[in-house]
């Protein structure tokens, strides 16, 4: 199968992004740690499925990967803190690299320590998630969380090249193959009304993993990301494009922090922000009725929840929304839908609006819908 490459362009810091089945296994598509001393990061899933075929196919030795527990929970300032004893007690130098093996959590991690060591070493994105691959491994975001919110911790410290192996998503569990497809729909919703609608036709194809459909459902998400990255490195204050890429996650790192890391997996968390944030567009006078309800159903279709946990409350949101990254002179900011396909950033949202969008949603809510449940919805 061919290798499909595209570069995110950031002048000095450009990379590129490789794409395809099977390119773990081949020495070429690890050009940019070529002659380069590496060390790798990854969790025990991970060590179960893919670590051997990486390790051999880099010439490393077991003893140059450290193996974390895996989950939302270890992307914390502790495990940084014990990655970073470990890069030291290996006498890595600032010429090094550290390798991330992962979905977005270990990708993360690895960034954070990556841009921190020594002021800052390279590092190579290598993602095994559906949502690593179309979005967390690319553009530079890097981070641990803290307990008053996701992300608090971090930097902007963009990798030198990702690899993005499709076949290793064959031992993904179901449940994450659904959650990485809420940041895939994201795309469609925010910028690409054309890949929405591939998408809603070829949903089955692209859920069982048919290699072409998944490669060029990757290759589709990244280009977007890539352009939008291209123009927006840092997700500049004002309110540029690079936003637009957090459609439903203001509600959905609300649903996250409210349920404590880990129980919603964040594309399930975005999966219900987006219905959210097109629920309030609808109210704003922006989506038609017809195009909220077929984003809520493609959502739905694939499985993922679309209400927030049983018990939220407005008046949680609200609290923990107030913290968002995305406030600026203390007024929230929300990614909107102005039509599918295109996202604007709005401080000016209708209060009215937000109002009756979170009580709709919470009284629903209160029915029990969680992701646990939501997820028995079959695909298709
Ligand atoms: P994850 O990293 O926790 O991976 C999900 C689970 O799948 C883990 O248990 C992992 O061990 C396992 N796993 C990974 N690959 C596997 C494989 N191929 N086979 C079997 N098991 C595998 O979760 P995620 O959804 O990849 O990432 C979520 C994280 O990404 C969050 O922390 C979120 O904040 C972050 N994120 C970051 C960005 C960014 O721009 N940096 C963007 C989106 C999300
Ligand atoms: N996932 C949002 C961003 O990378 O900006």
């Amino acid at each position: 199968m061919t290798t499909r490459i595209l570069n995110v362009e950031l002048g000095s810091r450009s990379y590129p992004i490789r794409i395809g089945s099977g390119l773990l296994s081949d020495p070429a598509n690890f050009q940019a740690l070529r002659g380069r001393r590496a060390l790798l990061l990854t969790d025990t899933n991970l060590a179960g499925h893919h670590l051997n075929r990486v390790l051999e196919t880099l010439r490393m030795e077991p003893s140059q990967a450290l193996v974390l527990e895996p989950g939302e929970s270890h992307k914390s300032w502790d495990q940084a803190g014990r990655v970073l004893d470990w890069m030291l007690q290996a006498g890595l130098g600032r010429d090094a690299a550290l390798v991330a093996l992962g979905g977005g959590v270990i990708g993360d991690l690895a960034g954070f320590c990556a841009a921190v060591y020594q002021r800052g070493i390279d590092f190579v994105q290598i993602p095994t998630t559906l949502l690593a691959q179309v979005d967390s491994s690319v553009g530079g975001k890097t981070a641990v969380n803290h307990p008053r919110g996701k992300n608090l911790i971090g930097a902007f410290h963009q990798p030198i090249a990702v690899i993005a192996d499709t076949r290793t998503l064959a031992t993904l569990p179901p449940r994450e193959l659904r959650a990485g497809m809420a940041e895939v729909l994201k795309y469609g919703l925010l910028a690409d009304t054309v890949l929405f609608g591939w998408l809603e036709r070829n949903l089955d194809r692209i859920m069982a993993l048919d290699p072409q459909f998944i490669s060029e459902t990757v290759e589709r998400c990244c280009a977007i990301k890539a352009r939008i990255v291209g123009l927006d490195e840092r997700e500049s204050v004002s309110g540029g494009p690079r936003a637009l890429l957090n459609l439903g996650h203001t509600f959905g790192h609300a649903i996250e922090t409210y349920s404590g890391y880990g129980e919603w997996l964040h594309g399930e968390a975005v999966a219900t922000g987006m219905c959210m944030a097109a629920e309030l567009s609808h109210r704003m006078g922006w989506i038609k009725a017809a195009e909220l309800e077929r984003a809520t159903r493609l959502i739905g279709s694939i499985g993922l929840p679309t209400l927030p946990p049983a018990g939220m409350q407005p008046a949680d949101f609200h609290r923990i929304m107030g913290l968002d990254k995305k406030v600026k002179d203390g007024k929230l900011r929300l990614v909107l839908l102005r039509s599918l396909g295109e996202a604007v950033l709005s401080a000016d949202f209708d209060a009215t609006a937000l109002e009756a969008t979170l009580e709709k949603f919470c009284v629903a809510g209160t029915g029990g819908a969680g992701p646990a449940q939501a997820i028995a919805i079959p695909a298709g």
